[in-house]
């Protein structure tokens, strides 16, 4: 479960960029958080990964208490959690295998498992055949499926995507919420960040709506257009 009670974040610069917020999202949940340029959707996103700090209120993942974990606890809490963004962060001069075994090596998973895992989470994503490309030899929608398999590797419990689709088509954004939305068919708990209202209208999950820093609606089973 994803807790937060009366969060605000104040940048050093005097910008209020969410003030007072209160949201809970239960385990397994898929959440879409909406809203204009500048509303506070990626710092709500960076305050759960823990790479911002809120300047009041309290945070709680799973049980723990953000704002309280020690230093040295913070990247065993990042493992639990999978981060997709719009620009797809993939590391250039690595193909497509060694991209999404990067994420395994750095949790010190044995080579093993790693040989085993890789293939499967590519074929989860479609990309079985073009392991060995560099991520400029790939689409966009190639590079954002690598990006996918990266944060699924792990086998995080909770996905947060920010614009995941924003640099792509249609046709490529659908088939990246499709994964998503298997994803949490499976249990994973999903965040969506979008501007994409078509998309949002099509899916019918929890639509959160922020404006200016605060939450304006919360609604299950939602579209949003009427709202903006
Ligand atoms: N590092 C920063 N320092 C100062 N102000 C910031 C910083 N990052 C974001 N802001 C400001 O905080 C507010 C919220 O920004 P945020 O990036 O969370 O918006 P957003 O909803 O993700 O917008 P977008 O849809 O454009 O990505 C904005 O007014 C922005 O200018
Ligand atoms: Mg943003």
């Amino acid at each position: 479960m994803i807790r937060l009670e009366n969060v605000s974040k104040n940048y050093s610069n005097g910008v209020e960029a969410l003030k007072n917020i209160n949201m809970e999202i239960e385990e397994g949940e898929f959440v879409f958080i909406v809203g204009d340029s500048g509303s506070g959707k990626s710092t709500l996103i960076k305050l759960l990964l823990k790479e911002l700090e809120p300047t009041e209120g309290s945070i709680e993942v799973d049980g723990i208490e953000l704002t309280k974990m020690k230093r040295r606890h913070v990247p065993m809490y990042r493992r639990k959690i999978g981060c997709v963004f719009q620009e797809f962060r993939l590391l250039k001069d690595r193909n497509v295998y060694e991209n999404v075994a990067f994420a395994q090596r750095v949790v010190a998973t044995p080579s093993k498992k790693i040989r085993k895992d890789v293939p499967r989470i590519l074929s989860t994503v479609g990309l079985a055949e073009k392991y060995r490309s560099l991520p400029k030899q790939l689409s966009g929608g190639e590079q954002q499926r690598v990006a996918l398999a990266r944060a699924l590797v792990n086998k995080p419990s909770i996905i947060l995507a920010d614009e995941p689709t924003g640099n792509l088509d249609p046709k490529n954004s659908r088939d990246i919420m499709k994964l998503l939305t298997e994803i949490n068919e499976r249990g994973t708990t999903v965040l969506v960040v979008t501007h994409d209202r078509e998309m949002v209208n099509l899916m019918k999950k929890r639509v959160i709506a922020m404006r200016k820093g605060v939450i304006v609606s919360d609604e299950r089973n939602a579209g949003y257009d009427h709202e903006n």
